[in-house]
C-alpha cells in the first residue's frame, strides 16, 4: 500500500514537471486547475501515508512539499493572475525539488525560508516584468531578485554539503576513557579452532564455464566454511596476499567484542598486501552466520571475499547440512546470480526420509527471492535465531532473503526431489530433476511461529531513521544517491549515542521505491512492528532487516556489547554512496582511519 502511495506521488511529481511550466507560460485557469489538482493529489497521499504508515514516512512531505505546492496553487486558481501563475508554478517545481533533495528534519524552517524567499522573488520578478512590459522603464531590481531566486540552489547545496562534512558521528581522539582496540576477544586462552584465511586474486570459475576476475579466501570462493562449537574459541589468521585495496574480515551476525569486528577504520586498519591480522572471538550463539570482507565491500565481496561461518550447538545431529550463498557475481555482460558458484540448476544428493538442513545466506546487494517446492517445509531459524513454534509452510512458499540476511529451511526427504529455486537457477535435493513449482505464496517472519511478545520496559533512547534516495554529496561529488539517512551521508550522518544496558528503540522507514537492507553490528534487533502492525509470531531477531520500498519498522535492542559499531545498510553500493552511520557507546573512541566500507 505505501510502495504504490509512493509511486503515484512520483508520478504526480513527474506530471506536475510538465504541467508546471505550461500552467506559469499560459497563466489561464485551465492549466492552474491541473496545477491545483496536482498539488490536491500530493496531499492526498501524503495524509495517506500518514494514516497507513505513520509520520515517519510523511513528515517532510506534509511540512515542506505539500504547502509549496498546495498553497501557491491554490492561490493562483482562485487569483488567475499573471504573477501568481507564476508563483503557483515555481512552488509546483520547488515542491518536487524538495522531494528529489531530502534534507534533514531539523532543517525544515532553513528549507522554508529559503524557499518562501525564492517564491517572493519570482513574484517580485513577475511584477517587474510586467510593468517593464507597460513602460519599458529599466528593470533597476532585477539583479536583486535574481540574487533573490538563487536562495533555494544555494541553501540546497549548503545542506548538501552538510552530509560530505568531515565530522564523523565519533571521537577518533585519545581522550575517552575506552579505545576499541581495548575491546578485544580473549587473548591468552588456548584456541579451540584455528582457520588461516589467505586472501588473494583468483580466477572464479562459474559452473556455466564463465570466469570472473576474483578474490578469494583459501583459493576458493565462497572461502572455507568454518564450523566452531558454541561457547569456543575461534582463531582466525587472516593473511593478505595481494589484494590492493586491503581486506579486514567482519563476522557477519556474530555478536564478537568490538575489536574483532573487522571494520576498517572503526576497529582496525585494513591489511594491506603482505600484512596479517588475528582475529579471536567466543560465539555466544549456535547458528548460520557468514564472513567477509568490510574493506571495498562494494566490489571485494562481490568479486568473492566472503565464506560461511556455522556455529554449532551441540555434537552433529545427523541432518543432511547444505549451505548456499545466493551471490551476484560481477560478470562482464552485467552480474549472474548463482547459489555458490553455480549459474545453472544444480543437484545434491539426499535420500528420503532424510532430515534436511538447508542454509542459505544472502551475499548479494539485492534482496533474493527463494522459492522452496517438493514438500512442506519448516524456517527453523532467522539469521541465526531459531524460530518459536515454527509451522509447516506450503510447498512453493517465496522466501524474501535481505542482502545479508540468512535463513534455515528444515524438511524431511519425501520420495520426490525438493527444489530451492531463484529466478535465474536452482538447488534441487534428491532425483528426478526439479520439483514441480506449487505456488505457496510469501512467507512473512512479522506473523510466523509463536512467542510472547516483549516486555512492556521503558526505553531509554529512541531513535527516527528516514532512509531517502535523492541529491546529495557522496565523497565529494554531487550526485543522485539512494543513501541518505536523516538528510545526511557519513560521515555526517549522527552516531545514535547509547550507554551500556540502554534498551534502545529505533523506528526505521524506506521513504522511497528503494529497498534498504540495514545491518547493525554487534547486536541482534527484535523487530516490533511493520507499518504499525505488531509482531506476532516468533520473536523476530535478526541482525539484516529489509526495510522494503514504503516501509516503516519498529525494532528494539539492549545496548550490551560496548564498542563503536556500524549500523549500515547492506546494499554496498548505498554504503560506499554514505548510507552508514555508528551505534556509539559513550565514552568509546577509536585510533583508526580508514573509511568503513
Ligand atoms: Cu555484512 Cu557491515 O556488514
Ligand atoms: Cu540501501
Amino acid at each position: 500500500m505505501q510502495a504504490i502511495l509512493i509511486y503515484v506521488d512520483l508520478t504526480l511529481a513527474v506530471l506536475t514537471l510538465v504541467a508546471a511550466p505550461l500552467a506559469g507560460v499560459k497563466a489561464s485557469r485551465l492549466w492552474l486547475y491541473v496545477l491545483a489538482g496536482l498539488a490536491a493529489g500530493r496531499l492526498l497521499v501524503a495524509v495517506l501515508l500518514l494514516v497507513t504508515g505513520g509520520l515517519l514516512l510523511a513528515d517532510t512531505r506534509l511540512s515542506v512539499q505539500v504547502p509549496l505546492a498546495v498553497l501557491p496553487a491554490a492561490w493562483a486558481a482562485w487569483r488567475a493572475s499573471r504573477t501568481a501563475a507564476h508563483v503557483a508554478a515555481a512552488g509546483s517545481v520547488l515542491a518536487v525539488w524538495w522531494l528529489l533533495a531530502p534534507f534533514a528534519p531539523q532543517d525544515t524552517p532553513l528549507v522554508l525560508a529559503g524557499s518562501a524567499a525564492a517564491l517572493a522573488a519570482i513574484a517580485g520578478l513577475s511584477i517587474a516584468v510586467g510593468r517593464w512590459r507597460e513602460s519599458r522603464t529599466r528593470l533597476s531590481r532585477l539583479p536583486w531578485l535574481t540574487t533573490a531566486f538563487l536562495l533555494v540552489p544555494a541553501t540546497t547545496l549548503a545542506l548538501a554539503g552538510q552530509a560530505n562534512a568531515s565530522a564523523p558521528g565519533h571521537d577518533h581522539g585519545g581522550s575517552g576513557q575506552l579505545s576499541v582496540d581495548q575491546l578485544t576477544g580473549p587473548r591468552e586462552q588456548k584456541p579451540d579452532v584455528r582457520v588461516a584465511l589467505t586472501a588473494a586474486r583468483t580466477q572464479v570459475r562459474l559452473a556455466s564455464g564463465a570466469t570472473v576476475d576474483g578474490l578469494s579466501f583459501n583459493g576458493t570462493s565462497p572461502g572455507p566454511e568454518i564450523r566452531v562449537r558454541k561457547g569456543q574459541l575461534l582463531e582466525v589468521t587472516l593473511v593478505n596476499t595481494n589484494v590492493e585495496e586491503g581486506v579486514t574480515v567482519h563476522w557477519h551476525g556474530v555478536d564478537v567484542p568490538n575489536a574483532e569486528d573487522g571494520v576498517p577504520g572503526v576497529t582496525q586498519n585494513a591489511v594491506p598486501p603482505g600484512g596479517r591480522h588475528v582475529y579471536r572471538f567466543i560465539p555466544n550463539r549456535a547458528g548460520t552466520f557468514w564472513y567477509h570482507t568490510h574493506r571495498d565491500g562494494l566490489l571485494n565481496v562481490k568479486k568473492g571475499l566472503f565464506g560461511a561461518l556455522i556455529v554449532e550447538d551441540g555434537p552433529a545431529s545427523g541432518e543432511l547440512e547444505r549451505t548456499v550463498f545466493t551471490h551476484a557475481w560481477p560478470g562482464s555482460g552485467g552480474d549472474v546470480t548463482a547459489l555458490d558458484r553455480d549459474d545453472r540448476p544444480a543437484t545434491q544428493a539426499a535420500e528420503a526420509g532424510q532430515n534436511v538442513r538447508l542454509r542459505a545466506i544472502n551475499s548479494s546487494e539485492e534482496a533474493q527471492q527463494i522459492r522452496v517446492s517438493g514438500t512442506p517445509f519448516h524456517v527453523a531459524a532467522i539469521d541465526g535465531n531459531p524460530v518459536e513454534g515454527a509451522t509447516p509452510l506450503e510447498p512453493g512458499t517465496t522466501l524474501t532473503l535481505a542482502a545479508g540476511g540468512r535463513y534455515d529451511v528444515t524438511f524431511t526427504m519425501p520420495a520426490g526431489p525438493v527444489t530451492a529455486a531463484l529466478a535465474s537457477t536452482s538447488l534441487t535435493f534428491g532425483q528426478g530433476g526439479a520439483a514441480p513449482e506449487g505456488d505457496g505464496g510469501q512467507f512473512d517472519p512479522l506473523t510466523y511461529g509463536s512467542g510472547s511478545p516483549p516486555a512492556a520496559e521503558a526505553y531509554q533512547r529512541t531513535y527516527d531513521l528516514r532512509l531517502d534516495d535523492g541529491f546529495g554529496f557522496s565523497q565529494g561529488r554531487l550526485g543522485y544517491v539512494s543513501s541518505l539517512i536523516n538528510g545526511r551521508l557519513y560521515p555526517a550522518v549522527p552516531s545514535l549515542q547509547v550507554t551500556r544496558g540502554d534498551r534502545v528503540r529505533v523506528r526505521i522507514a524506506s521513504r522511497s521505491i528503494i529497498n534498504h537492507p540495514f545491518h547493525l553490528h554487534g547486536h541482534r534487533v527484535r523487530v516490533l512492528s511493520r507499518n504499525g502492525e505488531p509482531a506476532t509470531g516468533s520473536p523476530w531477531w535478526t541482525d539484516t532487516l529489509n526495510v522494503g520500498r514504503g516501509e516503516l519498522y519498529e525494532i528494539e535492542f539492549v545496548a550490551d556489547n560496548p564498542g563503536i559499531w556500524m549500523d549500515h545498510c547492506h546494499n554496498f553500493q548505498h554504503g560506499a554512496n554514505g548510507m552508514i552511520m555508528h551505534l556509539a557507546y559513550t565514552g568509546v573512541t577509536t585510533p583508526f582511519t580508514d573509511f568503513p566500507e
